[in-house]
């Protein structure tokens, strides 16, 4: 199938390269010519395992094409919005002018058969608004609502083989034709098991939502158990390994620590807290304020403990700050903890010397008087306590002794639970984590 791709960040880049995997002839577009350039030479502006391998590989098949020039979108049958709903500067919303003008861009270029598939994560009643919108400018388009539900670091996969696929179709003419080529566009997808939900605009806006709210609950639901059980000489891990078994809970996004960050699940909450309120409900989402306060809180311990650990005076202590990123596989920082706890330690007044081995870039864009090392070897040296805050593999694979003999005192915060408290301890170290004896 001819297909667009409105908007080249991290959903749009994605989900261009991936369409073009399976076959179809991909435009996709971007108003920021830098990032078209760079992914027209197959390089994409941020760190995702797997995508330049099928960015190179689409491009050189030539059914995958980059522009800053909108019209090129004609002739494509269906055209993804994929642009960015970010937390509004001046409160908690989603701010939806990209979505806006995305489909005010595409508007004069769309055929009568044509359907428009939202991606972004907007605010529930937005597809039904845009719509209109494309109904009122006398394009007989159809607007369907197919929420993404990648994660970074994954994004390739979960892309190509997610675990549901959502089709927000609302009723009327053309609601058939719409549903057939969504089936179509994602053929190969549904070939192999991948179940559809078929339903309306405002649910498969709120299945992203929802689902967001509902793992970012889990997530202080366990943070929120480590305060319990730090105060109680309880341990959080086996805690989390125990009620897992239980099949209705699971054991996945259980791991308590420093908290959620990202450029989803916190701006998320926040705009789903934001929708309710003006909807007049906010008291039915109202634990979801309590959830953020929970995951803030999480960056407050691990700075205090790092202080209270390395003898309660920040001014006199160098800190070694091991990862930025505000998960492993990934150089986003955006609403990251790890970046949150270097930013709170230089606060205090604290030597910071930090490392990640992606996100150093894009961390200090954000942070310039931020000191970073070459490696987490040259952080460490002569350190008087270490943090770890992003669970990179070559910070869990970390030997304690090696790290022994690089710092001036043996201590160190596991603020992600992933290392083993014996194997610290046994080598010298003063091992603290976040709800763990
Ligand atoms: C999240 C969702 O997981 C995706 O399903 C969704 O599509 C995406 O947002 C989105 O809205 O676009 P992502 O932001 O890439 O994906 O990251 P996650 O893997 O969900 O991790 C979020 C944060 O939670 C990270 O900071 C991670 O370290 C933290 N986390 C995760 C925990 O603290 N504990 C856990 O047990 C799991």
């Amino acid at each position: 199938m001819r297909v667009s791709v409105i908007g080249c960040g991290y959903l749009g880049a994605v989900h261009a390269a991936a369409m073009a995997d399976l076959g179809h002839e991909v435009i996709a577009v971007d108003v920021d010519a830098d990032k078209v350039a760079a992914l027209a030479a197959g390089n994409p502006p941020f760190f995702e395992p797997g995508l330049p391998e099928i960015l190179s590989s689409s491009l050189a098949s030539g059914r995958l094409r980059f522009t800053t020039d909108i019209s090129e979108v004609a002739g494509a049958r269906l055209h993804f919005i994929a642009v960015g709903t970010p937390q509004s500067n001046d409160s908690g919303a989603a701010d939806v002018s990209f979505v806006n003008a995305a489909i005010d861009a595409l508007i004069p270029h769309l055929g009568d058969t044509d359907v428009v598939v939202g991606k972004s994560t907007v605010p529930v009643g937005t597809a039904q608004r845009l719509a209109e919108r494309i109904l009122t400018s006398g394009s007989s388009a159809t607007l369907v609502w197919n929420p993404e539900f990648l994660r970074e670091g994954f994004a390739v996969k979960d892309t190509l083989s997610p675990d549901r696929l959502v089709f927000g179709i609302a009723p009327g003419a053309h609601a058939k034709q719409a549903s057939a080529a969504l089936h179509e566009v994602y053929a190969a997808t549904i070939a192999a098991g991948t179940p559809v939900v078929e339903t309306d605009l405002a649910t498969a806006e709120l299945v992203k939502t929802a689902a967001n709210a509902f793992l970012a609950t889990k997530i202080s639901f366990i943070n929120a158990m480590s305060e319990i059980a730090e105060a109680t000489g309880a341990n959080v891990t086996e805690l989390a390994d125990a009620i897992g078994y239980d099949t209705r809970i699971g054991r996945r996004f259980l791991n308590a620590g420093v908290g959620f960050g990202g450029g989803c699940l916190p701006k998320d909450i926040r705009a789903f807290s934001a929708r309710a309120e003006e909807l007049g409900l906010g008291s039915s989402v109202a634990f979801l304020s309590e959830v953020d306060a929970i995951n803030l809180r999480q960056r407050e311990r691990v700075i205090n403990r790092v202080i209270a650990d390395a003898g309660g005076d920040a001014t006199s202590i160098k800190v070694a700050v091991l990862g930025l990123a505000f998960k492993p596989q990934s150089d986003d920082v955006r609403d990251s903890p790890a970046l949150d706890v270097a930013r709170g330690l230089v606060d205090a007044g604290a030597v910071v010397v930090a490392y990640d081995p992606e996100a150093m870039g894009p961390a200090l864009k954000r942070f310039p008087e931020l000191t970073v090392a070459q490696n987490a070897q040259q952080a460490l040296l002569d350190a008087d306590i270490a943090v770890l805050v992003t669970e990179w593999p070559e910070f869990v694979d970390l030997d304690p002794r090696n790290v022994g003999d690089l710092m001036k005192h043996k201590r160190i915060v596991d603020a992600r639970n992933v290392l083993d408290p014996a194997a610290w301890r046994a080598a010298g170290f003063h091992y603290s984590s976040m709800g763990r004896p």
